[in-house]
C-alpha cells in the first residue's frame, strides 16, 4: 500500500514510519498541502493522507480519482475541509475519530490559566528581573460558571477538568449526552442561557453550517461583561471581526484561540520574517488579553502515536477487508461514521 502524505511536518514522520513499516504501508512524505495544483502528485498512489488545512474540494476529489487514488485518510478527527457530499461514491474517506481528547482538553485549560493569571506577562517580566505585580490581579476559577458548547469526547474531558477546579458547568449540545446533566453542577441549557450566564465559554463542537460563526456580534451581545472565550475547535466557529470588536469594547475580557478562521496559509509555518497581511489576526495578537496558539492543542506524544497507529490501521483495514469502521459516509444527510461498511 503506497500512500502520498501531504502537508508533512517533521513531527509526523517518526510515528508514521514506525507504524507504516510494522503494517506494510509505505508513505511518500510531501511538504506541500493537498490542493488543486498539487493533487497530481498523488498519481500512482493507492491513497492520500491529509491533515486539517488540506482543501479537499470537488476539483481535488476529481483529480485524485483521475490519479487512481481510492482512499483519503484524514489524520485528524474533524472533516470540515472535505466536501463530503461530493466525495460520496467517488472516494472512501477514513478518519481518526479520537486520538487524545486529553491533549486538546488539557491545552484548553493552559491558555485560560495563562491569560487570567497573566502568566505570559509575568514570564517576560521576571526574565528581566522585574518582580513587580502591578496589573497582575486575576480571578479565581473556583465557583465560576463555564459554558461548554459541544459535549463530545473533548468537551466532556474539559468538563471534568473544570469540575476539578470547582467550576459550575452549563452545557449546550445539539445531541446532549445521556447521564451528564446532574441537575446541579452540570446542567444542559439553551445556547442563549449559556451565553447570558457563563463567565467562560469554551467551544468543542464541530464546524458545520449550523455552527459557523456561532460566536458572532449577536452572541457576544448576550454574554456577560468580561466573558473569556476559548476556542480549541475550529476557527470559523468564531466571527473574528466580531470578537475583535468585543475585545475593543471591553465586553470580552479575554480570548484564547488555538484555531483561526483564516489559519490555513499561516498556522504551522514560520512567518516571523514576513509582513502579516491579515489585519484582524494582527490586531488580535497585539491585544494583551488575547492568547493565540497555532493549532497545537492536539500536539502531544500520545496523540501523535495514536494518530499514526489509527491512520495506518484504517488504511490496512480498508485495503485488506474492503471496509473500515472509521470510514466517513455521506448518505444525503450529514457525514457520519459508517456503521455497516456499505458507504457507496
Ligand atoms: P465529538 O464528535 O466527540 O464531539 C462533538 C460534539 O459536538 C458532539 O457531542 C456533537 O453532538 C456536538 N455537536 C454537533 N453539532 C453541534 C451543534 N450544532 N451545536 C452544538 N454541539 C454540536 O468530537 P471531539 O473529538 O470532542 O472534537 C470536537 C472538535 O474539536 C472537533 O470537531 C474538531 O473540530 C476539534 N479538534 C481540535 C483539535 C486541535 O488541535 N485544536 C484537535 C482535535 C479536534
Amino acid at each position: 500500500m503506497n500512500i502520498a502524505f501531504f502537508d508533512t511536518k517533521q513531527y509526523d514522520i517518526p510515528s508514521f514510519e514506525k507504524y507504516g513499516s510494522e503494517y506494510g504501508v509505505s508513505f511518500k512524505f510531501f511538504d506541500t498541502k493537498l490542493n488543486e495544483d498539487t493533487a497530481e502528485l498523488a498519481r500512482g498512489y493507492d491513497g492520500v493522507c491529509v491533515f486539517v488545512n488540506d482543501a479537499v474540494n470537488a476539483k481535488v476529489i476529481d483529480s485524485l480519482v483521475d490519479c487512481g487514488v481510492k482512499v483519503l485518510a484524514l489524520r485528524c478527527a474533524g472533516f470540515n475541509n472535505v466536501d463530503m457530499k461530493y466525495a460520496f461514491s467517488k472516494l472512501h474517506v477514513l478518519r481518526v475519530p479520537a486520538y487524545s481528547p486529553y491533549a486538546v482538553a488539557e491545552h484548553t485549560m493552559a491558555p485560560l490559566l495563562t491569560s487570567i493569571r497573566r502568566i505570559h506577562k509575568a514570564y517576560i517580566r521576571t526574565r528581566d528581573f522585574n518582580f513587580s505585580l502591578a496589573g497582575f490581579t486575576g480571578f479565581d476559577l473556583y465557583g465560576k460558571t463555564v459554558g461548554v458548547i459541544g459535549t463530545g469526547k473533548i468537551g466532556r474531558v474539559f468538563i471534568d477538568i473544570c469540575r476539578g477546579f470547582g467550576m459550575k458547568v452549563l452545557a449546550y449540545d445539539k445531541f446532549p449526552a445521556k447521564g451528564l446533566d446532574n441537575g446541579d453542577t452540570i446542567r444542559y441549557v439553551e445556547k442563549d442561557e449559556l451565553f447570558a450566564k457563563s463567565d467562560i465559554i469554551s467551544l468543542h463542537c464541530p464546524l458545520t453550517e449550523d455552527t459557523h460563526h456561532m460566536i458572532n456580534e449577536a452572541a457576544i451581545e448576550k454574554c456577560k461583561k468580561g466573558v473569556v472565550i476559548l476556542n480549541t475547535s475550529r476557527g470559523a466557529l468564531i466571527d473574528a471581526e466580531a470578537l475583535l470588536k468585543g475585545i475593543k469594547s471591553r465586553k470580552v475580557g479575554a480570548a484564547c484561540l488555538d484555531v483561526y478562521e483564516e489559519e490555513a496559509d499561516l498556522f504551522f509555518e514560520d512567518n516571523s520574517g514576513h509582513i502579516m497581511e491579515d489585519d484582524t489576526l494582527l490586531r488580535l495578537i497585539s491585544m494583551p488579553n488575547v492568547i493565540v496558539t497555532s493549532h497545537q492543542a492536539f500536539l502531544t506524544e500520545e496523540a501523535l502515536e495514536n494518530i499514526a497507529e489509527t491512520t495506518v490501521k484504517n488504511i490496512v483495514g480498508f485495503f485488506e477487508n474492503g471496509q473500515c469502521p472509521n470510514e466517513l459516509c455521506y448518505r444525503g444527510g450529514s457525514a457520519e461514521d459508517c456503521k455497516d461498511g456499505k458507504c457507496f
